[in-house]
């Protein structure tokens, strides 16, 4: 029987959890022997590979976060390091892995790949949604949920108190979870690093709004914008005449269960990679678009920057 593995690298995103329930339960169905590696590449090195079973599995699928841990690798950056990784799979006979992760970590299996042979498909995992050739990466609803919940319990406390709330959202440099979230929400204010603005421009139509009666504002800021959030909100204070408090989300983002979305989507996920493995794809990206699932070269995926759909914009 072969064997197949499963790691999560880099950020952990809501609906790691049913991915990993789907991908023991789906390579057992196909005939494989599942294995986790704990802890991202660290584990590869490390040898914190071990069998899984249906148990293992049960009652994670409501569960954020990963059962089996992640992490950010500076060690797998380097030959020797991956050498020891690919020793500690051939002791186990694992030549095929699924990889939940960011483009980064692609960039890291690429080299394994090229160096070492071994067979893997990469599952686009970031609440960042900022992987070029996939419109979806895992973890983006339920991060854009939990951001919706916060806007609106924090648009209670703005519109009771006459005040201006800057709010950030994680994101890198990406601006995709504030501005989704700003037209979803209904914000005065959407700022990301992908669009040039200048606050001057708004100054006079948001001071005659509160003559005519506004009582609150919510402004969305993406967290790689250059300015401080505690900037925007000074510029509130002082320019526009309204009280303000910067909320910062943070990891909030990341965590919380997953919603219906993210556990379809990570089981579609994990069932196109470990399909594409058994077909024989060598190294690729399932990603998913308006055409459905495709694979995709790690090349096509990494070479270029991901960019926000700016027609989006027209709904702010
Ligand atoms: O890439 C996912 C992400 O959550 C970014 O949005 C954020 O900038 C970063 O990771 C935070 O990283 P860390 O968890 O290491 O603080």
């Amino acid at each position: 029987m072969s064997s197949i593995a499963i790691i999560c690298s880099g950020g952990d995103v809501s609906g790691m959890n049913p991915a990993i329930k789907h991908f023991v339960e789906y390579s057992l169905k196909k005939g494989l022997t599942p294995y986790f590696v704990y802890d991202g590449y660290e584990g590869l090195i490390d040898n914190k590979i071990v069998e899984a079973s249906y148990k293992d599995v049960s009652g994670i699928i409501i569960r954020g976060g990963t059962l089996i841990g992640s992490a950010r690798s500076k060690r797998f950056m380097q030959p020797e390091f991956r050498a020891i990784a690919k020793q500690n799979l051939d002791a186990l006979d694992i030549h095929m892995l699924v990889v939940l992760g960011g483009d980064g970590s692609f960039r890291g299996l690429h080299a394994f790949y090229k160096e070492h042979g071994v067979q893997f498909c990469g599952i686009p995992s970031t609440i960042d949604n900022d992987i070029h050739g996939t419109d979806y990466c895992l973890g983006v609803d339920t991060a854009l949920n939990i951001i919706k919940s916060s806007i609106d319990s924090i648009r209670d406390t703005a519109s009771s108190f006459r005040r201006a709330f800057v709010i950030e959202t994680m994101g890198r440099d990406c601006g995709y979870l504030a501005l989704i979230s700003a037209i979803t929400s209904g914000a005065e204010l959407c700022l990301v690093p992908e669009i040039a603005y200048d606050l001057k421009e708004y100054e006079e139509d948001f001071k005659e709004q509160i003559k005519n009666g506004r009582r609150y504002f919510i402004a969305i800021v993406s967290e790689g914008i250059e300015q401080d959030s505690q900037e925007i909100a000074n510029w509130f204070e002082e320019k526009i005449g309204i009280e303000s408090r910067v909320s910062i989300l943070g990891h909030i983002q990341r965590g919380g269960n997953p919603t219906i979305y993210d556990r379809l989507m990570a089981y579609k996920f994990v069932t196109h990679a470990i399909n594409g493995l058994l077909e024989g794809k060598e190294e690729s990206v399932i990603c998913y678009s308006k055409k459905g699932f495709e694979f995709k070269s790690i090349d096509e995926v990494t070479s270029s920057k991901y960019h926000l759909d700016l027609e989006l914009v027209q709904f702010l």
